[in-house]
């Protein structure tokens, strides 16, 4: 264990936890919680679920072999639940932003490598982590299986692999697959089946999250949501990872946001939305996107109000 050192993040306010029907939730990266304000007050003051953006992730959790890292992921952790949001993990197991010697490794070597690092991140966050992505972005755009490197050495089984090792350290954090661009047609197809085989197999798995990545124009549709989120049925769904990309000025975003905030409300097992990033300011889609709900100044757009309506408590 590294005996790495980050000062806590300050408290805001609480979210009351009636404020939303549904858990309304927004990605959240230490760097702005800690020194921009604007990013801290719109997120301390709108949400009540939080998804650490990259501080779970390999490279910086396990960056060598067995050295783990863990004091980013717990700052943005416990500043999330000082704040009362219940907290997303993500991801357990990608093969982007993955340090270079799990790529390098003997692939006899990857069980064992994928299992450690599953469980020693579940069961240190046993408790604190309502919900883990344990696999993410398993599907190429196509909607095979795309050949990384866990597939490469153990094909599918590295999936049911991940999510038993993820059981064992905490049997009651709920455990989803997550996954982009899926929200319709073929690759929505592509997981379907995906979540159908892995079921088959007794694999563990609680929930399936769509990350809704998508633009003003063109996005999906409250049908075709309520569509897939029936279809994972009896599995749960959430919304991990929205925000919609406003290509030209003059588009409006909130006719997206209301789509996907109306299929979560109406749908018995969708439980929760959340949103890939607080402010535009620090969006990985760019500020000039204006991907997220608040502008660069951190104000609330019209958006925010059409999340608000179709789910917040006592409509
Ligand atoms: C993104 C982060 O937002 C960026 O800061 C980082 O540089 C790359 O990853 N799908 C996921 C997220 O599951 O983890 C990704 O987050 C966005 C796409």
């Amino acid at each position: 264990m590294r005996r790495d050192h980050v000062d806590p993040v300050p408290a805001g306010p609480r979210v009351p936890a009636d404020a939303w029907a549904k858990p309304v939730g927004s990605a959240i990266t230490l760097d702005p919680l800690t020194d921009d304000a604007a990013y801290r007050k719109a997120f301390f003051s709108t949400f009540s679920s939080a998804t650490p953006e990259n501080e779970l992730k390999w490279e910086v959790v396990e960056p060598r072999r067995g050295d783990f890292a863990f004091a980013r992921g717990d700052a943005v952790i416990d500043a999330a639940r000082a704040a009362g949001a219940r907290v997303r993990g993500h991801p357990l197991v990608w093969d982007l932003q993955l340090p270079g010697w799990v790529g390098e490794a003997d692939p006899d070597d990857l069980e064992s490598i994928l299992r450690t690092h599953v469980e020693t991140l579940a069961r240190r966050y046993r408790g604190r982590v309502a919900q883990w992505d344990v696999v993410n972005e398993p599907l190429d755009e196509d909607g095979s299986m795309t050949e990384n490197v866990f597939f490469a050495a153990m094909g599918e089984g590295y999936i049911d692999l991940a999510f038993e090792a993820a059981r064992r350290a905490d049997p009651k954090a709920e455990r989803f697959l997550n996954e982009i661009s899926a929200e319709r047609g073929d690759k929505a197809d592509a997981l379907v089946a995906l979540v159908r085989r892995l079921r088959g197999r007794g694999v563990p798995i609680d929930g399936v999250g769509i990350q809704n990545h998508t633009t003003a124009r063109g996005f999906p549709t409250r049908a075709e949501l309520a569509r897939l989120m029936r279809r994972l049925a009896p599995l749960k769904v959430e919304i991990t990872e929205m925000d919609v990309v406003v290509e030209r000025p003059g588009q409006d975003p909130a006719p997206a946001w209301r789509a996907a905030a109306e299929a979560c409300a109406a749908a018995p097992n969708c439980t929760g939305l959340s949103v890939w990033g607080v402010t535009d300011e620090f969006s990985w889609k760019g500020p000039e996107q204006a991907a997220t709900l608040f502008d660069t100044e951190g104000r609330a757009k019209p958006a925010l109000d059409a999340v608000r309506s179709a789910l917040r408590q006592n409509r």
